[in-house]
């Protein structure tokens, strides 16, 4: 993500949330869960990838803060806890096309009410329409196309923000 867009997004999430449980699903390398752990968010940071998990951790120290590292795939994750933010940025369109609606309920289903989705899918995995039907009963707040970001890349981006009301 640009800088400027990567501040919008964070800026946008902290005018929406200043306190609260952040579940950072496909972590990559921490930048946003240490970013929130700054902040003040009790943060949990999930990949699949042991080195990312690892650079997490070691990004955390380094910047002092505590983040929570669970190394687990997103498709069999199952867990007690309740979440008030949920980041999934560029992660969707790397599983599987079959469990993107099912992992999608799931970290619904474990989102307080009042809670914060924020997505980063290609288009070419859901498009739109298919968004606003799965976050059907969500108050949508923001939903924007992007352009390819990389002349390598050929499908644009959703940005994707919503809110649990019920
Ligand atoms: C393009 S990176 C995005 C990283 C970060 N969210 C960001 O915006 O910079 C995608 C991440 O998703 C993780 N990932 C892919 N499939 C996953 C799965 N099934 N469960 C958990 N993480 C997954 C990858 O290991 C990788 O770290």
């Amino acid at each position: 993500m640009e800088s400027s867009e990567y501040n919008r997004v964070m800026d946008t999430l902290l005018s929406l949330k200043r306190t609260g449980k952040v579940l950072d699903v496909g972590c990559g390398n921490g930048a946003d869960s240490v970013f929130l752990a700054k902040q003040g968010f009790d943060v949990s940071a999930l990949d699949i990838s042991q080195t990312s998990v690892f650079e997490v951790f070691n990004r955390s120290r380094a910047a002092n803060v505590s983040v929570r590292t669970l190394l687990e795939d997103i498709c069999k994750f199952r867990t007690r806890e309740r979440f008030d933010i949920v980041l999934c940025i560029g992660v969707i369109h790397f599983l599987p096309s079959s469990l993107v609606n099912s992992v999608l309920t799931y970290l619904q289903r474990i989102t307080r009410k009042g809670g914060i989705h924020i997505l980063e899918v290609k288009t070419s995995c859901l498009t739109a329409r298919q968004l606003k039907k799965v976050y059907s009963g969500w108050k949508i707040l923001v939903l924007k196309e992007f352009a390819p970001r990389k002349p390598f890349e050929s499908r644009s981006f959703l940005r994707f923000i919503a809110r649990k009301i019920s």
